[in-house]
């Protein structure tokens, strides 16, 4: 079944941009999930530079559906993300210049670490993996051989794609790589640069789409809409 996960990171843009305490992403949390979202979704980024470490133990405390604590896999982020036990954590690889996270991981340069620090780490902690990928057959058969239980397409270059040929190739690429995904076993998730306009070409395209997530374009239409009518305009499509 499909589900909207709310990213929240860009309400704690707009909280540091004054240093005050509002808007408080943890109230936007609640308004997401009261509105119907399945889950949360927050990346805790190493330069803090919107969600705060008091942020995502307050989540912790506040989420009621599935939380799901990106970041990247630095010591540092599995030590908290393993005090936390969030459902779900879906690695990413991170930029210090990105203004966001720019792509998948690049799994043959990641397997190694991944196989020997990353993954024995979480073992036995109850939390699900999963990988954030560009829709490679070769990322996913290596997330698979790695043992993750999901995998979150890359849907930033269908939703970047400027002519409806390119978006058509990448819709393509992203329908292929669900179904192996699927064939393997893992969850297929899905995120990035997705907004009202191109979430029903995606969904028409791609199958076995689990959890969706979703951040910038739908905190952006809440300033004119709310939050709660906007989370329920894109639940309206996923329905
Ligand atoms: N999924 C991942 C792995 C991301 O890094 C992001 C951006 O933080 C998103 C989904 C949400 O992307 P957007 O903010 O463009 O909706």
């Amino acid at each position: 079944m499909m589900r909207l996960l709310v990213n929240i990171d860009h309400v704690a843009t707009i909280r540091n941009a004054r240093g005050e305490g509002f808007p408080d992403p943890v109230e936007a949390s609640e308004v997401c999930e009261r509105a119907g979202a399945a889950g949360i979704v927050f990346h805790l980024r190493g330069d803090r530079r919107h969600i705060r470490d008091d942020d995502v133990y307050r989540l912790k405390d506040s989420v009621t559906g599935l939380l799901d604590f990106e970041m990247a896999a630095s010591d540092e982020m599995i030590e908290i993300c393993l005090d936390i036990k969030p459902e779900l954590v879906t690695l990413v690889p991170e930029g210090r210049e990105e203004l966001t996270t720019e792509g998948g991981l690049n799994m043959e340069k990641v397997y190694k670490d991944y196989e020997e620090r990353v993954f024995p780490a979480f073992k036995q902690s109850g939390i699900d993996i999963s990988l954030f990928l560009d829709p490679n057959p070769k990322d996913i058969e290596l997330a698979h051989k790695l043992g993750a239980d999901a995998v979150e397409l890359h849907t930033g270059t269908f939703a970047n794609s400027i002519n409806k040929e390119d978006q058509l190739t990448e819709l393509k690429r992203l329908g292929k790589a669900a179904g192996m995904i699927h064939e393997a076993g893992m969850t297929v998730n899905a995120g990035h640069g997705l907004n009202l306009d191109n979430l029903p070409l995606l969904i028409k395209h791609v199958p076995h789409l689990a959890d969706i997530s979703i951040g910038h374009a739908l905190i952006s239409k809440s300033i004119f809409w709310g939050l709660e009518k906007t989370v329920k305009e894109y639940l309206k499509i996923m329905n």
